[in-house]
């Protein structure tokens, strides 16, 4: 049972046993609610927000209970996994619904491939170790990424030159107002670079049950990407594997990203923005050292991290908000940031990047 200094409990939630005269009874009470309850164990950028009222579910049933006392009441409701990928700029009026949905089924295997079914509330690294022990390959690339399996495809989160797509079968969603459940195949995801049907056609309107991945038996490696073959190399690493593979990925986040137990963000703030080729030339005459990607449709994906540096910000600190000192493309908390605060680091951000290059920034953070 969670508990929270200043929360009220509504409900309190499981089965619970009582013998009397060698007879068990069993009763049943409804799931727990908690009333203004602190977020702030809940987001990685450790953000003191308030929920009006806060449920754990660790049931599909739960899930759906939970949706229905919240519209009967008509407040908004708000699914989280592990909160690292959320920015809260206010106290939240509705039910935060935490998905502790748990399990990983093999549904189906042929000479080549294993498709896994994964709970929502599973997290989503412990899913990485799981595969490397079974030797399903895949998702090595996306080791260490914090969060829940829930947010996988919501975010279509990649890293190291793969991402959800490439291994997503489909998934299992509820819708929040109807109840009623959907699969959702890969073309009906609509996936494109941190992007999904659940942050635009669907948004806020489907919450992720399961999601079933497609692995491979026979690993098909990734090592072209940043500095894992040099990763590789130092860890004179002979012969390939995904073990190996994830092990280098580990050591480079690492080495990059602020862990969020020790510093308060939620990862890249900005996703990288594209430009067509005429603006890259330019931009690259003004400036030879930018750092660029040749996107599929010949448009060029800019390293939002060098633009924000090099206009100046990397390092830049307000308060508890700034902006990290070695990664420029993470805006961090160096303790007690408002939500409010770190917005306005956003804000000075776009727009020192767009005074300078003419390049609009877009947050890749949820912003609620
Ligand atoms: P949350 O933050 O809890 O939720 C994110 C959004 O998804 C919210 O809008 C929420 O309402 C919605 N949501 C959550 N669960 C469900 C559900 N079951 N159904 C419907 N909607 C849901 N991301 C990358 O892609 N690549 C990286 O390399 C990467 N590195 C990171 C490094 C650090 C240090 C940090 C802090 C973050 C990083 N991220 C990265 C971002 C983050 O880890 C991912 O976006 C992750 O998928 C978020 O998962 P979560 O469970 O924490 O989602
Ligand atoms: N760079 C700078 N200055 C900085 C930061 C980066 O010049 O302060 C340059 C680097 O030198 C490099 C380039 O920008 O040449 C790219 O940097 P990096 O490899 O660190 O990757 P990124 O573009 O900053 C993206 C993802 C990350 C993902 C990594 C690895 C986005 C928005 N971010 O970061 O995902 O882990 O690549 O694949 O696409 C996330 O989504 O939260 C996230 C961390």
């Amino acid at each position: 049972m969670r508990s929270d200094e200043t929360a009220g409990t509504n409900y309190c939630r499981g089965f619970f046993s009582h013998r009397k005269n060698n007879v068990t009874l069993q009763y049943f009470k409804a799931m727990e609610i908690l009333d203004n309850f602190s977020l702030k164990p809940y987001n990685s950028f450790g953000i003191e927000a308030r929920a009006g009222h806060f449920a754990a579910v660790t049931s599909v049933a739960e899930l759906k209970e939970a949706l229905e006392w919240a519209k009967k009441r008509e407040l908004p409701s708000l699914v989280i996994g592990g909160g690292s990928n959320l920015l809260l700029t206010e106290h939240y009026r509705g039910l935060v619904i935490k998905n502790e949905l748990q399990g990983y089924e093999v549904l189906d295997a042929d000479d080549d491939f294993v498709f896994v079914k994964v709970s929502a509330g599973e997290v989503w690294h412990r899913f990485v170790l799981h595969c490397l022990e079974q030797e399903y390959a895949g998702v090595e690339n996306l080791a260490l990424i914090p969060g829940c399996v829930g947010a996988s495809p919501m975010q279509n989160i990649g890293a190291y030159g793969v991402e959800i797509r490439d291994v997503f079968q489909e998934l299992t969603a509820v819708h929040r107002h109807e109840g009623y459940t959907r699969t959702f195949t890969h073309e009906a995801c609509a996936f494109g670079y941190r992007e999904s049907v659940f942050k635009n056609l669907y948004k806020d309107q489907f919450v992720i049950t399961d999601v079933t991945y497609r692995l491979r038996k026979k690993p098909v490696f990734h090592i072209e990407y940043g500095a894992i073959r040099q990763e590789l190399e130092r860890l004179h690493v002979s012969t390939l594997s995904i073990q190996a593979i994830a092990q280098a990925v580990i050591n480079i986040r690492s080495s990059k990203l602020p862990d969020p137990a020790v510093i308060g963000n939620a990862g890249s703030f900005f996703k990288n923005p594209s430009v067509d080729k005429s603006k890259y030339v330019s931009l690259k005459a003004a400036y030879p050292d930018l750092v660029a990607y040749e996107n599929e449709d010949g448009t060029m994906k800019l390293a939002a991290g060098w633009l924000i540096e090099h206009a100046g910000l990397k390092g830049y600190r307000k308060g508890d908000a700034g902006v990290h000192e070695k990664q420029a493309l993470v805006l961090v908390n160096y303790g007690k940031a408002t939500g409010a605060e770190i917005l306005e680091v956003c804000d000075l951000v776009v727009r020192t990047v767009s005074e300078r290059y003419g390049v609009e920034l877009h947050p890749e953070v949820n912003i609620l």
